[in-house]
């Protein structure tokens, strides 16, 4: 089983996007190069149908849901838009068929930073992406911004019986504690590159090194040395980089055990 995955494993990317347009395949064969597979995420219908088709030609697995940016789009169909997401969980991608490519629900959550959709809509959209997970017997992609009390009472409330991905973990000890209470992964990202973000770096002490998981979030939050400019997967070495640094333990190892712990999260 181990040959069939490659060394490292990006778990939260957005290689469909339009920022890829010019050169998939290129961004693609340099993760490749750079022995990280990635999981590709959906935040809507329409990048959800483009998550699986990717699952297909490049990506190791998809996974669907509607963010909280995105509830607005469905205000007035919010239910209909997640029974179009439901409706793609079985189907089979045909590369590796007959294994649907679907690992997970996600990204769902809550966002009162941006609060671009009124927070009661993002509560009803989250609540109905665990639902749709529990259903599945599917893991969950988490997105959190400024909502860490709401999204844990959330979580209490609907109790998947699943894995729990925190992607692009930020947040202090106690909040760190309650997310892995729930079954939680931290997703670390090109975040803890930041020279400023001593923070994440010291609770990275903290997390059980069989909780952390490694993302991109691509093409956001590029590592320090490409900051500000398109992330893809290939870069996450950077991050794993500084990681190790910081537990002060040798990168090989540490990718090898994030990529096994988003295996196990993921059911891969
Ligand atoms: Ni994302």
């Amino acid at each position: 089983m181990e040959a069939l995955y490659p060394d490292l494993i990006d778990t939260h990317a957005h290689v469909s996007g339009p920022e890829f347009d010019g050169d998939r395949q290129a961004v693609i064969e340099r993760a490749r190069g750079a022995g990280t597979g990635f999981i590709e995420v959906g935040f809507d219908v329409e990048s959800s149908i483009r998550s699986i088709a990717l699952a297909a030609s490049g990506a190791l697995a998809a996974a669907i849901g509607i963010h909280p940016h995105n509830a607005l789009d469905y205000r007035d169909n919010l239910r209909e838009a997640w029974r179009d997401i439901a409706g793609l969980i079985s189907r089979q991608c045909p590369v590796k068929a007959p294994e649907p490519p679907v690992v997970a629900i996600g990204e769902i959550g809550l966002d009162y930073f941006r609060d671009l959709s009124p927070r009661p809509l993002q509560a009803e959209c989250f609540e109905m992406g665990l639902e749709l997970a529990k259903d599945n017997n599917l893991p969950v992609i988490i997105h959190q911004r400024d909502a860490e009390d709401d999204t844990i009472d959330i979580l209490r409330n609907h109790r998947i019986g699943r894995p729990v991905i925190f992607h692009c973990f930020g947040g202090d000890r106690l909040y760190a504690r309650k997310c892995l209470d729930l079954g939680g992964y931290l997703g670390v990202g090109g975040t803890v590159t930041y020279p400023k973000n001593s923070e994440l770096r010291d609770l990275l002490k903290y997390i059980p090194l069989d909780r952390m998981l490694l993302e991109t979030d691509a093409p956001y939050l590029s590592p320090q040395s490409r900051r500000g400019r398109r992330n893809e997967p290939a870069y996450m070495r950077e991050t794993l980089a500084v990681v190790a640094a910081a537990l002060g333990k040798e990168e090989g190892a540490v990718g090898r055990i994030a990529r096994d712990n988003a295996l196990m999260a993921f059911g891969l």
